[in-house]
């Protein structure tokens, strides 16, 4: 199936809304124990001297998992709509968990510009993540070259996207079943955002080809595509 881009900005507020309301939360443990039993592999502990970043954090689902998982740890969400910033702010509020999310706060950027922000020059980032990020984002090379100059030799990268079905047929399928769940703007959304998905072969050959195989692309299943290692 073609790649067909969709809007890389989530700025609609009725979109915001519903995404922020969706209950994604298995997808989401399951991202931070993925990330947990890398990093044990690696045998790498984060504490206070550590920074987290998290790229696309939309209303920062993955951000509190992430600074609930690591309380002492600096951790920092990312996201180019002010929509969703607001969410994420509101969230963190509201949220019952405020002592592991002390060390949490938002800064609205679009990746392609982070270069220019010097908060995080203060320290060297030791977590890179993003989860369904990569699928927004109209040039994968906008992508490599932002975790490209965010990234540092102690720098441990774990980007976690959709994978591009392999027809439409399949997309439509995909699009059913989640229309059982969601309603007709979650739904359409997650149909436009398979249809952006990149495939395996298309992550795989950009690292290869653009000096970055330290990084590897791994199928988690049939349905997510993750990038991880060092830059
Ligand atoms: C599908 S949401 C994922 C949100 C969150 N990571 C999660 O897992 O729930 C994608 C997010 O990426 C943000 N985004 C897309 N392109 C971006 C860019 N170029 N710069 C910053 N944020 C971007 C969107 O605004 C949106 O909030």
């Amino acid at each position: 199936m073609e790649r067909i881009p969709e809007p890389e900005l989530m700025e609609k507020k009725d979109q915001v809304i519903y995404y922020d309301e969706a209950d994604f939360s298995e997808g989401e443990v399951n991202l931070i124990n993925q990330i947990n039993h890398y990093l044990l592999r690696k045998n790498i502990s984060l504490g206070e001297k550590d920074l987290i970043v998290d790229l696309g954090c939309g209303p920062g689902n993955i951000s509190e998992k992430l600074a609930i998982k690591w309380p002492s740890t600096k951790v920092i969400g990312i996201d180019g709509s002010k929509e969703m910033i607001l969410r994420a702010e509101y969230n963190k509020k509201i949220s019952t968990n405020q002592k592991q999310l002390k060390n949490l706060r938002y800064i609205c950027s679009d990746i392609k510009d982070i270069k220019s922000n010097n908060f995080l020059l203060e320290k060297k980032i030791s977590l890179l993540v993003s989860n369904s990020l990569i699928h927004h984002i109209t040039h994968l090379e906008d992508f490599f070259n932002t975790i490209r100059i965010l990234s540092s030799n102690i720098t441990v990268n774990f980007h976690k996207d959709l994978k591009r079905p392999l027809d439409e047929k399949s997309a439509l399928e995909l699009k059913a079943k989640c229309s059982i769940k969601y309603n007709e703007i979650l739904t359409n959304d997650y149909y436009a955002s398979l249809r952006a998905s990149y495939t395996f072969k298309e992550l795989k050959n950009f690292t290869l080809e653009n000096d970055l195989s330290s990084l590897d692309v791994f199928e988690d299943s049939d349905k997510y595509l993750i990038v991880y290692g060092n830059v």
